[in-house]
């Protein structure tokens, strides 16, 4: 690799024609400081960069990558594909096989319509709402990310967290004023803002992840299904993360109760963009062409796409979600007995393979005890174990993602890797 293709040569022409550099914000490294590496290559739970520096990754390109970078099976999917043809727009015989596989794995799924993006997912998703409701108002969960869709981006986790802006510009005052916000797990104010304000949805990520890793306190999923039903509200669950990753059926597999409209996207098209948004026939049926609810795609349902979320949700058994609990665990014992040696204030929050450590001792159970972190001392955290060949996701406020590809020695690596960072740190 020459020296003028490197990091620095690339940022540094990166930054002349895209905005930071970058073609999404937490990419950055502003959270963090320092410049991004340019990645030129991936390999199980590896990415190397334009340096040619070899990093253990725990970004995962956000989620998608649950069988690792370039795992063979998915590889062979897009080229036997990408011989055939990238895009038709026409239907195409995957979807229909993905579409019968998702609805084989999430029972409340009957019908789906696929897109491009989770951002798709979860725009469509709400105009299904508010077409099936004839209700504007939403209600959704500080510190929880639903892509950046104009009426989802009040008090959004991810990025916005990360950068410390309240809200985004450019969302027009009457759109922001239709979303309603309560702190994620008090299903009080939840209840609250449902009966006094006529609601087309509620919208949640029933695990949190763009906070951190913060899971459901008992009862708060289980009480948002009664006050939707009750106040005629449709329950969007956002499993654009947890989908296929917490288990084949996503978050609400573990849970005794179901949304009307689920949201995907990430693992179900095993790192080619993809989303889709799924629910009841009779809710479906409104969706056009069938009915009067508008939403459209060039490249939705694309060929690559699900080729590559096909072979990825075949490699995803009952094995492979008891490896992803057993790393998970693993990584989680490590980490926390190196914590205690160095005697820094953390704690590490987790569901299976989604994990965070958050620079503060007290249990994170919304956005307001996630932001008492310590988020310098994430930064110093996140360049020592750079330095030491661990790529973590550039903000505090972000889950590490494992991968089937993250096997004993990796975890291992990791966490020999945490011992001397976090001891810097303390
Ligand atoms: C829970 C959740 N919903 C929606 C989105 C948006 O997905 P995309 O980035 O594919 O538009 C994200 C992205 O990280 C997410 O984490």
């Amino acid at each position: 690799m020459s020296v003028a293709a490197g990091n620095r040569t690339l940022y540094e022409r990166a930054s002349r024609r895209m905005p930071g550099g970058v073609s999404s914000p937490v990419r950055a490294f502003g959270a963090v400081g320092g410049e991004p590496p340019f990645i030129v290559a991936g390999e199980g739970c590896r990415v190397r960069d334009a340096d040619g520096n070899s990093y253990i990754d725990l970004v995962c390109s956000w989620g998608p990558l649950i069988a690792g970078h370039a795992h063979p099976a998915v590889v062979a999917a897009i080229a036997e594909q990408a011989a055939l043809g990238s895009s038709f727009g026409m239907p195409t015989p995957g979807e229909v096989d993905l579409a019968e596989t998702i609805a084989r794995a999430v029972p409340s799924i009957e019908m789906v319509r696929f897109v491009s993006s989770g951002t798709e997912a979860t725009m469509s998703a709400l105009r299904l709402a508010r077409g099936a409701t004839g209700r504007s108002a939403l209600l959704k969960f500080a510190g929880c990310y639903h892509g950046h869709v104009d009426a989802l981006l009040a008090k959004a986790g991810s990025g916005v967290a990360t950068f410390g802006l309240p809200d985004s510009a450019g969302v027009p005052p009457e759109i922001a004023r239709a979303t309603i916000t309560v702190a994620f797990n008090d299903l009080e104010a939840a209840r609250r803002a449902a009966r006094e304000n006529a609601l087309a949805a509620i919208v949640v990520e029933p695990y949190a992840g763009n906070m951190g890793c913060v899971p459901p306190v008992d009862g708060f999923l289980e009480g948002l299904r009664r006050v939707a039903s009750e106040t005629g509200a449709l329950l969007i669950f956002d499993e654009v993360i947890t989908g296929f990753r917490l288990a084949r059926g996503g978050a609400q597999e573990l849970l005794a109760t179901a949304p009307d409209v689920t949201c995907l996207g990430k693992v179900i098209g095993g790192g080619v963009p993809i989303g889709a948004y799924g629910a009841s026939r009779a809710l479906m049926e409104r969706v056009a062409p069938v009915g009067p609810v508008y939403q459209a795609g060039t490249l939705s349902g694309n060929p690559l796409a699900t080729a590559a979320g096909l072979a990825t949700l075949a490699l995803l058994d009952r094995a492979a979600f008891e490896r992803l609990e057993r790393v998970g665990a693993l990584l989680q014992r490590g980490l926390e007995a190196a914590i205690a040696r160095a005697r820094v204030p953390a704690r590490v929050q987790r569901a299976g393979s989604l994990l965070t450590l958050f620079f503060t001792d007290r249990p994170v159970r919304n956005e307001d005890d996630a932001k008492t972190s310590d988020r310098l001392r994430f930064a110093a955290f996140h360049r020592a174990m750079f330095r030491r060949g661990v790529l973590l996701p550039p903000s505090q406020f972000e889950c590490w993602f494992l991968s089937l590809a993250h096997d004993d020695d990796a975890i291992e690596a990791i966490v020999g890797a945490a011992g001397p960072s976090l001891e810097e740190v303390a």
